[in-house]
């Protein structure tokens, strides 16, 4: 029997832009709780190929440094402002294992986002936001990653209190299924 609940939890989970966020600082420990949730995502032969560099404090501002470098169409204080209202900026990296297609590396790395996205949904109060800026790969030097390593995005975390309503309409499923009984 499917758990209505659980699946209309899934149904709930959306974006909460950091425009959005009130700048408060969440504690390490539910980051932390966060991440050990995000390592519970299936992957083949088991490579767990996420690396997470999780930046806070002061070290935001180094990060928006970076970000703003690989794209200067974008103003600087634009995205400092978002730095600051984001509690935490997940690095979304990936350690290529080369046991296994690459493909499936990126997949696993988004089911291990997609289980801290969704976790979201419960705390009531915490809002996440992927971001894929322009020429992201620029940044593995100031993230000092390895040859094998990639970075792939960026999931923002922070705080809100009220958040303005956004209408999406989705696609209908049927439109994308095709059934063979
Ligand atoms: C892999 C991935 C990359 C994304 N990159 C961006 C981005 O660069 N900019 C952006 O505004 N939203 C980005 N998003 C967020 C989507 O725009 C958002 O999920 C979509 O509008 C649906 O909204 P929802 O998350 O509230 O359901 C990204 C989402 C995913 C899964």
């Amino acid at each position: 029997m499917l758990d209505k609940s659980l699946l209309k939890k899934i149904s709930k989970r959306k974006t909460i832009y950091p425009n959005q966020f009130t700048g408060k600082k969440i504690p390490k420990k539910t980051i932390e709780k966060l991440l050990n949730v995000a390592n519970t995502a299936p992957s083949h032969k088991l490579t767990q190929p996420w690396l997470f560099k999780v930046f806070s404090g002061p070290s935001k501002y180094d990060l928006a440094q970076n970000v703003y470098h690989l794209n200067k169409k974008k103003k600087f204080e634009v995205i400092l402002n978002k730095f600051n209202l984001s509690s935490h900026i997940i690095c979304i990296c990936i350690r290529k294992s080369n046991k296994i297609p690459y493909w499936e590396e990126i997949a696993a790395t988004a089911m291990a986002i997609q289980n801290i996205w969704i976790s979201l949904v419960g705390s009531k109060n915490i809002g996440g936001y992927w971001s894929s800026p322009k020429n992201i790969e620029q940044l593995a030097d100031f993230l000092k990653l390895k040859k094998n390593e990639e970075c792939l995005g960026l999931f923002y975390l922070g705080e809100y209190n009220i958040v303005k309503d956004r209408k999406i309409i989705r696609k209908n499923i049927e439109d994308d299924i095709e059934w063979y009984d």
